[in-house]
């Protein structure tokens, strides 16, 4: 087959899926054939996250049977608490989830058993787990004792009483459930791909939700929604929306929370928190944040050339009001939609092996060709000298 450039993969297929299906010209998302409105509406995250490893819903027996197998690994191992905290406290939430995603593997004895029984455990782990060590590195770095989970409760309520050991309210957990529900699965966006293309060398599990969690951390993926609440923290109050926007307009800089490589119509995901944010901000006093994010997508939606370009609003635009009114630091935003991804990122996971390919594309090279080697002392003397390397203090092993 001739090799195509296909810079960014936008025109390129690389695995078959039956998790979720996106209509980026008419604004669809679907997991399994359920269209997302129905699913944030009337699922939880514990049914999608059955759907998206399934295939088909759960009847009440198996989903209170999954549930259960969720709750009972809502803890960790104790000696991960040494883990957490061994990251310095000033750590980027996104950076310590990263490893701790990653240590979790040391403390799984079955971590390397590649067999499909134990990458579901491994998948209810991981998914059971993230959320945990979310709160575990929130309370740490703010020098509050940890809390023990309660595995009564649902994902959702359980990490927010986790983090604030307060029991949230009905509402409040279920604002988080929705945003969990809305953030499960997206097709092969960028960090699912990365955790298939780990998988396909016939690593682990665990490996790839670490890669995973690193490649969803980027602004333009999963760091979008900080961002976005930066943005309007940036702003302060909606009477100076309109200047703001303007000016980043003129200077040509991306609104965060604006466009999407496969949505040039309104995010479906967008369309539903839309009207579930505006209750959230009302029932928690952040209407007027609200209000400036609906004024900021009025003035962007007025830009003919940002139309033209099929640009709206995304799902990270109207989740960091949510968040934000659920009482999240920003910096965990993105931890919060780690944990809900790490249900797809599994799945895919599982999915790849089940018809495994090694994923490796090809690069258009475009340097020289054939130089002559030269030997190191053939090479002039460099610019700078520099003396021999020493460990300094802080790197030092020795007793
Ligand atoms: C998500 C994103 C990376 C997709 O980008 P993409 O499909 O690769 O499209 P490009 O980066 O090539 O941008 C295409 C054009 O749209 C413009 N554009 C894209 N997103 C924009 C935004 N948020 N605000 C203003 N203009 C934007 C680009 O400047 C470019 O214009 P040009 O053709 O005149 O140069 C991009 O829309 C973006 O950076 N959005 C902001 C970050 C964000 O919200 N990410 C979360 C995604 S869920």
């Amino acid at each position: 087959m001739p090799l195509i450039v296909d810079k960014g993969l936008g025109n390129t297929i690389a695995a078959e899926t039956t998790l979720s299906f996106i209509d980026g010209v008419k604004g669809v998302l679907e997991y399994v054939g359920y269209d997302i409105d129905s699913l944030a509406r009337y699922s939880t995250f514990e049914e999608t996250t059955w759907l998206l490893w399934h295939g088909h819903l759960p009847t009440a027996q198996e989903l209170s049977a999954f549930t259960r197998q969720l709750q009972s690994e809502y803890c960790v191992d104790r000696r991960l608490l040494d883990v957490v905290r061994a990251i310095p406290r000033t750590a980027a939430p996104m950076d310590a989830l990263r490893t701790l995603v990653s240590a979790l593997a040391h403390f799984d004895t079955e971590a390397d058993d590649p067999s499909l029984a134990a990458n579901e455990r491994k998948s209810i782990r991981l998914v059971a787990k993230t959320a945990t060590l979310v709160a575990l590195f929130d309370r740490y770095r703010k020098g509050k004792s940890f809390i023990e989970p309660d595995c009564s409760l649902s994902l959702a309520a359980n990490f927010l009483w986790m983090l604030t050991g307060a029991k949230p309210t009905a509402p409040m957990a279920r604002a988080l459930d929705v945003c969990l529900v809305l953030h499960a699965d997206h097709g092969l966006n960028a960090s699912t791909f990365a955790a298939r293309v780990t998988i396909s060398t016939q690593s682990d599990m665990y490996s790839a939700a670490t890669t995973a969690v690193g490649t969803l951390k980027g602004p333009l993926h999963g760091g979008a929604n900080q961002e976005v609440m930066e943005m309007l923290v940036e702003i302060g109050d909606i009477s100076k929306v309109d200047g703001y926007i303007a000016s980043k307009l003129a200077r040509k800089e991306r609104i965060m929370g604006f466009g999407h490589r496969v949505y040039k119509a309104y995010d479906p995901r967008a369309t539903y928190l839309k009207t579930f944010a505006k209750q959230v901000a009302a029932d928690t006093g952040n209407l007027p944040l609200y209000e400036m994010t609906r004024r900021i997508e009025e003035i962007v939606l007025a830009q003919p050339n940002i139309v033209e370009k099929g640009i709206f609003p995304n799902v990270d635009f109207y989740s960091a009001t949510t968040y934000y009114a659920l009482g999240l630091d920003l910096d965990l935003f993105t931890c919060m939609f780690a944990a809900s991804r790490m249900a797809g990122w599994t799945g895919h996971c599982i999915e790849q092996l089940a018809a495994n390919k090694l994923i490796r594309p090809h690069a258009d090279y475009r340097g020289p060709h054939g130089l002559t080697y030269q030997p190191l002392d053939q090479r002039g003397v460099p610019e700078t000298s520099s003396t021999s390397p020493s460990c300094s203090a802080a790197m030092s092993v020795t007793a």
